[in-house]
């Protein structure tokens, strides 16, 4: 028998803090638990959610089915060369300790994404990115367990498919593959990367006239983060809510005609525009309806003051996603992800 625990609590489990209860709930703290609950799940059309650190999710009051809670552990270097450090993180594992470690031992490349919370198993996922770097500059390979042969795998890199705050994980076989380690190509040679104006402004100020480490990127990444994003201890949210939409050539300079002082950024042929300023432009910031609202100091951020939930969340993002629409011509993208998954309508 399975050891299952029935109607568990998530609110703590969430880092928007909804009030969410899991019909069923169980703790995964070994792969062999995991193969027989998969084995289980081939006889059972309960629906499964692994759930990491909760920190791209929105939750509805009553969550059907099944809730994995990904809690294996450890960490375990497969490779120490001067150039080349490979580690391999177990998907429990907390990012933001992950990348605290890798900085003590002086292994340098994951300083850029500091702060940011959740597990490491759900880091591929959308891709994690900030401040210049993404996962996916530094994922050498995913370890998975694969639900349709209940059979361990590596993914290489390229096999994941990552994109901007997507991945093979996200959007092209969503729920196949539950993730059991990320493996990771560090160096112990400094490499700084401050393309993100601000970061390297900060950093020249940590480092004060001496050679900037990876530690002082760090610190300047937490620095930053906290002046800008609420931490969810205090404040519950799911980071950046909406992505960063993508328009044409054209419209972007349609759009910068009418709006000077658009916040946009050329990638390739296209222009990613900073959703922030879309939503900051529609009066947003700062804004509240009952529980929930945007955060005053970064627009892309919703926010929960204590009691709100999902359909209240709903209801606020449709109104940002309307109003941009209306202004802009720009669709956005809400980029966590909504469990159960959205029924639209029309
Ligand atoms: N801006 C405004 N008003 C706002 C917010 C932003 O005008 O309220 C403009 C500013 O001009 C600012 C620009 O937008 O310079 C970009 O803002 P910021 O540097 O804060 O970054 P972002 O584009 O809003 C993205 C990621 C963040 C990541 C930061 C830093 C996405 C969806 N979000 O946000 O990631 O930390 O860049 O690299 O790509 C997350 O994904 O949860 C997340 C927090």
């Amino acid at each position: 028998m399975l050891p299952f625990q029935e109607r568990v609590e998530l609110t703590q489990l969430n880092t928007f803090g909804f009030y969410s209860i899991a019909e069923r709930y169980i703790k995964i703290e070994s792969v062999d638990l995991l193969q027989q609950l998969v084995d289980h799940q081939h006889h059972s059309t309960d629906p499964l959610l692994v759930l990491g650190g909760g920190s791209n999710l929105i939750l509805d009051d009553e969550v059907p089915g099944i809730v994995a809670h990904m809690r294996l552990r450890g960490k375990q270097l497969l490779k120490v060369a001067q150039d080349e450090v490979l580690l391999k993180v177990s998907a429990g594992e907390a990012w933001h300790e992950t990348v605290e470690y890798a900085v003590n031992q002086g292994f340098y490349g994951l300083e850029n994404l500091a702060l940011i919370p959740g597990t490491v198993g759900a880091a591929p996922i959308q891709n994690i990115g900030a401040y210049g770097v993404e996962l996916q500059d530094r994922v050498v390979s995913v370890e998975v367990l694969d639900i349709h042969s209940n059979s361990l795998h590596h993914l290489t890199k390229d096999q994941c498919q990552f994109g901007y705050r997507d991945s093979l994980f996200k959007s092209l076989d969503p729920g196949r593959y539950i993730i059991l380690s990320v493996t990771f190509a560090l160096t112990r040679n400094p490499t700084p990367q401050l393309d993100y104006l601000a970061l390297k402004e900060q950093c020249e100020m940590l480092a004060q006239g001496v050679t900037i480490t990876p530690k002082h990127v760090f610190e300047a990444v937490c620095a930053i983060r906290q002046a800008k994003l609420p931490d969810p201890n205090h404040l519950g949210n799911v980071g950046s809510f909406f992505k960063n939409p993508y328009v044409d050539p054209s419209t972007y300079a349609q759009l910068m005609e009418s709006y000077p002082n658009l916040v946009g950024f050329v990638e390739a042929d296209k222009y990613k525009l900073a959703a922030g300023w879309l939503i900051e432009a529609c009066g947003f910031k700062g804004y509240r309806s009952k529980s929930v609202g945007v955060y005053d100091k970064q627009a892309l951020v919703l926010v929960n003051y204590g009691q709100g939930n999902r359909a209240q969340i709903e209801a606020l993002a449709g109104q940002i996603y309307r109003s941009v629409l209306e202004r802009f011509g720009v669709a956005l993208e809400v980029e966590p992800r909504y469990y159960p998954a959205l029924i639209l309508s029309e």
